[in-house]
């Protein structure tokens, strides 16, 4: 029987469960035993470049798609992660895409911003907006849309909504299937992805978020968002509080650091794992402070969740940044 191209679209933006595997020569730079160092490759999600979002695009994309949307909206920072995978979601699943972005406080091109114009994006620039407010600008641009007769899905900026957050869920017992962390690093945006995780371990304490300071309060958002995502599958809050590192954000969210430059060099020439300079590289600075001021103990298996980015490291703005790195 012939398949119907809406429902061969739906397995391409599935996401398989991503390979984990030791970090040997980082472990050793960073006085690690040699097996204590992990990595989970969710920058290999796929979408157009990979990353974390993919995985909150599919139960977003699966209620966009119940809702007979033909547009998919959303928003973020000019090099948002989400909102590139949100416009290649939406060209794999035969709808049009629209991204309410903020202007970039330099002139900016590239990177991200060049895949979202090769997905078809149309994009709506607004002026630095906090990224509470952008929700709102997403709201109004999805009214307008409906004005002219589309049908409109929004999604969350970070798709970090309780049913996008909840992907997360999922992935912490897909970690405990593949090995048994004492301490998941991961960066912490939106939010959605540490309260996801939180939920899934059922304890704050196994997941360590490193700010990279979209929200000025992110620890309450991640509190409440993970009791949401818990409740929502039947289960208790997850214990203890939200663990978070405030102190890799440097002057602010986009904004490279010298520590997460540092980060991001040894990655790459330490085990070959590429890093951005808006999230992992900062989460991996936390990863190394941890370790260094003994929060990490030599023996702890600690497991770093690679939550993508890499187009980020091509977009413009950090052309020069990247060119002190050499
Ligand atoms: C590469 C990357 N890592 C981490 C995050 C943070 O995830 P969350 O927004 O769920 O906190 C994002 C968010 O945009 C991202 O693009």
């Amino acid at each position: 029987m012939p398949q119907d191209p809406s429902d061969a679209a739906a397995p391409l933006t599935a996401v398989d469960r991503t390979p984990v595997h030791r970090l040997p020569r980082l472990a050793a730079l960073l006085g690690m035993q040699q097996d204590a160092l992990w990595i989970k490759r969710d920058d290999l999600t796929g979408l157009a470049g990979g990353g974390n979002k993919a995985r909150k695009l599919v139960p977003l994309l699966a209620a966009a798609r119940a809702a007979g949307a033909d547009t998919l909206v959303t928003g973020g920072g000019a090099q948002s992660n989400h909102a590139r995978m949100t416009a290649a979601a939406a060209a794999i699943h035969g709808m049009g895409s629209h991204l309410v972005l903020n202007r970039p406080p330099v002139p900016d091109q590239g990177g991200n911003l060049l895949l979202d114009g090769l997905f078809g994006a149309g994009v709506t620039w607004t002026q630095a907006l906090p990224f509470a407010d952008l929700q709102t600008a997403i709201e109004e641009c999805c009214e307008k849309l409906r004005a002219g007769g589309r049908k409109p899905y929004s999604i969350p900026v970070g798709g970090s909504s309780v049913l996008g957050a909840s992907a997360y869920l999922d992935v912490a017992q897909e970690i405990g299937e593949q090995l048994d962390p004492g301490l998941v690093v991961v960066a912490t945006g939106s939010g959605g992805t540490h309260a996801g995780l939180a939920a899934g371990f059922g304890d704050h304490a196994r997941v360590l978020g490193v700010d990279v300071g979209a929200l000025p309060d992110v620890a309450t958002v991640v509190r409440d968002l993970s009791t949401a995502v818990a409740a929502h599958a039947g289960r208790e809050a997850p214990r203890g509080s939200v663990s978070l590192d405030r102190a890799r954000i440097g002057d602010g969210y986009g904004l490279p650091t010298e520590a997460g430059h540092e980060a991001l060099l040894a990655a790459a020439r330490c085990d070959g794992i590429l890093l951005d300079p808006v999230y992992t590289a900062k989460a991996m600075a936390g990863l190394f402070a941890a370790r260094r001021d003994g929060r990490i103990e030599a023996s702890t298996r600690v497991l770093f969740l690679h939550t993508g980015g890499l187009p980020g490291l091509f977009a413009h703005r950090y052309a020069d940044w990247a060119g002190s790195l050499l």
